[in-house]
Protein backbone atom coordinates (compact mmCIF):
# COMPACT_ATOMS: atom_id res chain seq x y z
CA UNK A 1 0.00 0.00 0.00
CA UNK A 2 1.46 3.05 -0.92
CA UNK A 3 0.40 6.53 1.32
CA UNK A 4 0.49 10.10 0.17
CA UNK A 5 1.82 10.83 3.18
CA UNK A 6 5.34 9.11 2.03
CA UNK A 7 4.81 5.71 4.02
CA UNK A 8 4.73 2.22 2.70
CA UNK A 9 5.87 0.63 -0.61
CA UNK A 10 4.03 -2.22 -2.26
CA UNK A 11 6.33 -5.14 -0.70
CA UNK A 12 4.23 -7.30 1.63
CA UNK A 13 5.07 -6.65 5.28
CA UNK A 14 5.82 -9.77 7.65
CA UNK A 15 5.16 -7.74 10.41
CA UNK A 16 4.60 -3.82 11.63
CA UNK A 17 7.22 -1.66 12.70
CA UNK A 18 5.70 -1.76 16.38
CA UNK A 19 6.77 -5.48 16.57
CA UNK A 20 10.31 -4.90 15.84
CA UNK A 21 11.20 -2.25 18.39
CA UNK A 22 15.18 -2.46 18.28
CA UNK A 23 14.29 -0.98 14.93
CA UNK A 24 12.36 1.49 16.33
CA UNK A 25 14.94 2.72 18.24
CA UNK A 26 17.43 2.57 15.13
CA UNK A 27 14.70 4.85 13.68
CA UNK A 28 14.39 7.67 16.42
CA UNK A 29 18.49 8.21 16.46
CA UNK A 30 18.29 8.93 12.45
CA UNK A 31 15.08 11.14 13.53
CA UNK A 32 16.81 12.56 16.32
CA UNK A 33 20.14 13.13 14.01
CA UNK A 34 17.69 15.02 11.71
CA UNK A 35 15.66 16.78 14.09
CA UNK A 36 18.23 18.15 16.29
CA UNK A 37 21.68 18.90 14.17
CA UNK A 38 22.34 22.13 12.78
CA UNK A 39 22.64 23.05 9.26
CA UNK A 40 25.87 25.00 9.52
CA UNK A 41 23.59 28.14 7.73
CA UNK A 42 22.84 26.20 4.39
CA UNK A 43 19.32 26.38 3.12
CA UNK A 44 19.99 23.66 0.84
CA UNK A 45 21.21 21.05 3.94
CA UNK A 46 18.19 22.49 5.82
CA UNK A 47 15.54 21.74 3.43
CA UNK A 48 17.29 17.82 3.14
CA UNK A 49 17.28 17.41 7.03
CA UNK A 50 13.47 18.64 6.61
CA UNK A 51 12.66 16.12 4.00
CA UNK A 52 14.54 13.26 5.95
CA UNK A 53 13.04 13.75 8.76
CA UNK A 54 8.95 15.00 7.52
CA UNK A 55 9.50 11.31 5.36
CA UNK A 56 10.64 9.46 8.60
CA UNK A 57 7.88 11.19 10.90
CA UNK A 58 5.27 9.12 8.32
CA UNK A 59 6.82 6.07 8.97
CA UNK A 60 7.06 5.73 12.37
CA UNK A 61 3.59 7.80 12.69
CA UNK A 62 1.90 5.20 10.46
CA UNK A 63 3.64 2.30 11.89
CA UNK A 64 4.79 1.22 8.83
CA UNK A 65 5.40 -2.34 7.43
CA UNK A 66 8.46 -4.54 8.78
CA UNK A 67 9.86 -7.32 5.93
CA UNK A 68 12.25 -10.15 7.51
CA UNK A 69 15.15 -10.73 5.34
CA UNK A 70 18.34 -13.02 5.01
CA UNK A 71 21.40 -11.58 6.62
CA UNK A 72 24.64 -11.03 4.65
CA UNK A 73 27.84 -10.80 6.07
CA UNK A 74 30.81 -9.36 3.14
CA UNK A 75 34.52 -9.20 3.84
CA UNK A 76 34.33 -5.85 5.09
CA UNK A 77 32.34 -6.44 7.63
CA UNK A 78 34.93 -8.27 9.41
CA UNK A 79 35.75 -4.57 10.78
CA UNK A 80 32.16 -3.79 11.77
CA UNK A 81 32.91 -4.57 15.43
CA UNK A 82 35.91 -2.30 15.53
CA UNK A 83 33.53 0.77 13.76
CA UNK A 84 31.37 0.23 16.43
CA UNK A 85 33.35 0.28 19.61
CA UNK A 86 34.95 3.64 17.90
CA UNK A 87 31.72 5.01 17.34
CA UNK A 88 30.52 4.24 20.80
CA UNK A 89 32.83 6.14 22.46
CA UNK A 90 31.88 9.30 19.77
CA UNK A 91 29.83 11.88 19.33
CA UNK A 92 27.67 9.31 17.79
CA UNK A 93 27.53 6.77 20.35
CA UNK A 94 23.47 6.44 20.50
CA UNK A 95 23.63 5.55 16.81
CA UNK A 96 26.53 2.77 17.35
CA UNK A 97 24.48 1.43 20.24
CA UNK A 98 21.23 1.13 18.66
CA UNK A 99 22.90 -0.42 15.77
CA UNK A 100 25.01 -2.71 17.74
CA UNK A 101 21.29 -4.36 18.68
CA UNK A 102 20.79 -5.36 14.99
CA UNK A 103 24.14 -6.27 14.11
CA UNK A 104 23.43 -9.83 13.46
CA UNK A 105 20.21 -9.24 11.42
CA UNK A 106 21.77 -6.71 8.66
CA UNK A 107 22.01 -7.38 4.88
CA UNK A 108 25.48 -6.40 3.70
CA UNK A 109 25.04 -5.39 -0.44
CA UNK A 110 27.85 -4.13 -2.77
CA UNK A 111 25.09 -2.48 -5.30
CA UNK A 112 26.87 -3.52 -8.54
CA UNK A 113 26.91 -6.71 -10.45
CA UNK A 114 30.22 -6.60 -10.76
CA UNK A 115 32.23 -5.26 -8.17
CA UNK A 116 35.10 -3.60 -9.21
CA UNK A 117 37.53 -6.25 -7.57
CA UNK A 118 39.76 -3.58 -5.68
CA UNK A 119 36.36 -2.61 -3.80
CA UNK A 120 34.88 -6.11 -2.88
CA UNK A 121 37.04 -6.71 0.14
CA UNK A 122 36.48 -3.29 1.56
CA UNK A 123 33.27 -1.77 1.25
CA UNK A 124 29.94 -2.94 1.51
CA UNK A 125 26.29 -1.09 2.71
CA UNK A 126 23.51 -2.22 4.03
CA UNK A 127 19.77 -0.77 3.60
CA UNK A 128 17.40 -0.30 6.86
CA UNK A 129 14.63 1.76 5.65
CA UNK A 130 13.28 1.72 1.63
CA UNK A 131 11.10 -0.04 -0.87
CA UNK A 132 13.01 -2.97 -0.61
CA UNK A 133 12.80 -2.59 3.61
CA UNK A 134 13.28 -4.19 6.07
CA UNK A 135 11.45 -1.69 7.14
CA UNK A 136 9.17 -0.51 4.37
CA UNK A 137 8.98 3.21 3.04
CA UNK A 138 8.74 4.59 -0.68
CA UNK A 139 10.25 7.88 -0.66
CA UNK A 140 13.37 7.36 1.54
CA UNK A 141 15.97 4.99 1.66
CA UNK A 142 18.21 5.25 4.79
CA UNK A 143 21.08 2.49 5.57
CA UNK A 144 24.83 2.44 6.32
CA UNK A 145 28.23 2.05 4.62
CA UNK A 146 31.10 0.44 5.81
CA UNK A 147 34.72 0.99 4.78
CA UNK A 148 37.91 -0.78 5.40
CA UNK A 149 40.94 1.27 6.80
CA UNK A 150 42.80 2.92 3.90
CA UNK A 151 40.18 2.73 1.15
CA UNK A 152 39.24 4.65 -1.97
CA UNK A 153 35.74 4.94 -3.14
CA UNK A 154 35.65 5.84 -7.13
CA UNK A 155 34.16 8.52 -8.05
CA UNK A 156 30.35 8.34 -8.30
CA UNK A 157 26.93 10.05 -8.52
CA UNK A 158 23.15 9.48 -7.70
CA UNK A 159 20.54 10.32 -10.77
CA UNK A 160 17.34 12.09 -9.16
CA UNK A 161 18.02 11.10 -5.81
CA UNK A 162 19.96 13.51 -2.92
CA UNK A 163 22.41 11.97 -0.85
CA UNK A 164 23.39 12.87 3.14
CA UNK A 165 26.00 10.99 4.90
CA UNK A 166 26.76 11.38 8.46
CA UNK A 167 29.96 10.11 10.28
CA UNK A 168 29.47 7.82 13.03
CA UNK A 169 32.56 5.95 13.30
CA UNK A 170 36.25 6.77 11.95
CA UNK A 171 37.47 9.80 9.79
CA UNK A 172 37.14 10.32 5.66
CA UNK A 173 37.16 12.77 2.77
CA UNK A 174 34.84 13.20 -0.15
CA UNK A 175 36.44 14.92 -3.47
CA UNK A 176 39.60 15.61 -1.29
CA UNK A 177 37.70 18.73 0.16
CA UNK A 178 38.12 17.53 4.20
CA UNK A 179 38.45 15.43 6.91
CA UNK A 180 35.04 14.41 8.26
CA UNK A 181 34.52 13.52 12.21
CA UNK A 182 31.61 11.58 13.55
CA UNK A 183 28.78 14.03 13.50
CA UNK A 184 29.54 15.91 10.15
CA UNK A 185 26.90 15.68 7.59
CA UNK A 186 27.41 15.89 4.19
CA UNK A 187 25.30 16.60 1.21
CA UNK A 188 25.12 15.36 -1.84
CA UNK A 189 22.77 16.77 -4.50
CA UNK A 190 21.44 14.78 -7.60
CA UNK A 191 24.62 14.51 -10.12
CA UNK A 192 27.22 15.47 -8.01
CA UNK A 193 30.36 13.38 -8.67
CA UNK A 194 32.13 12.36 -5.14
CA UNK A 195 35.34 10.01 -4.27
CA UNK A 196 35.48 8.84 -1.01
CA UNK A 197 38.98 8.46 0.81
CA UNK A 198 39.27 6.72 4.08
CA UNK A 199 41.92 6.92 7.20
CA UNK A 200 44.91 4.51 7.03
CA UNK A 201 43.90 2.63 10.93
CA UNK A 202 40.39 2.45 11.49
CA UNK A 203 37.61 1.58 9.62
CA UNK A 204 35.19 4.15 8.56
CA UNK A 205 31.05 3.62 9.15
CA UNK A 206 28.35 6.36 7.59
CA UNK A 207 24.97 6.47 7.67
CA UNK A 208 23.05 7.50 4.47
CA UNK A 209 19.79 8.78 3.80
CA UNK A 210 18.53 8.89 -0.01
CA UNK A 211 15.86 11.19 -0.88
CA UNK A 212 13.86 10.46 -4.02
CA UNK A 213 10.69 9.38 -6.05
CA UNK A 214 9.31 6.12 -5.29
CA UNK A 215 10.55 5.34 -8.97
CA UNK A 216 14.11 6.57 -8.59
CA UNK A 217 14.60 4.94 -5.24
CA UNK A 218 13.45 1.52 -6.78
CA UNK A 219 15.75 1.87 -9.39
CA UNK A 220 18.19 3.82 -8.24
CA UNK A 221 21.01 3.52 -11.00
CA UNK A 222 23.93 4.67 -9.63
CA UNK A 223 26.90 4.36 -11.68
CA UNK A 224 30.56 4.95 -11.47
CA UNK A 225 32.36 7.34 -13.43
CA UNK A 226 34.61 5.71 -16.06
CA UNK A 227 38.06 6.99 -15.59
CA UNK A 228 39.05 8.88 -18.23
CA UNK A 229 41.35 6.99 -20.87
CA UNK A 230 45.21 7.71 -21.36
CA UNK A 231 45.29 9.70 -24.42
CA UNK A 232 47.79 8.09 -26.84
CA UNK A 233 51.10 8.43 -26.48
CA UNK A 234 50.01 10.13 -23.10
FE1 LIG B 1 27.17 8.41 -2.89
Amino acid sequence: MTDASGGESTTSPDARLSERPDWIYLLREFEALFRHGSAGGSKAIRTHRKAVRDRLSAVIAADGGFVEQTPITKPVTAHFNRALDVGERGAMQGMARALRQVRDRLTWEYGYEKVPPALARKYAYCEILGPRGPILADRLILGFVLFAPNTTYPQHSHKSIEESYISISGAWSENNAAVYAPGSLILNRPGDEHRITTGELEPCLLAYAWVGTPEALTAPGMKLTAPKRKRAGA
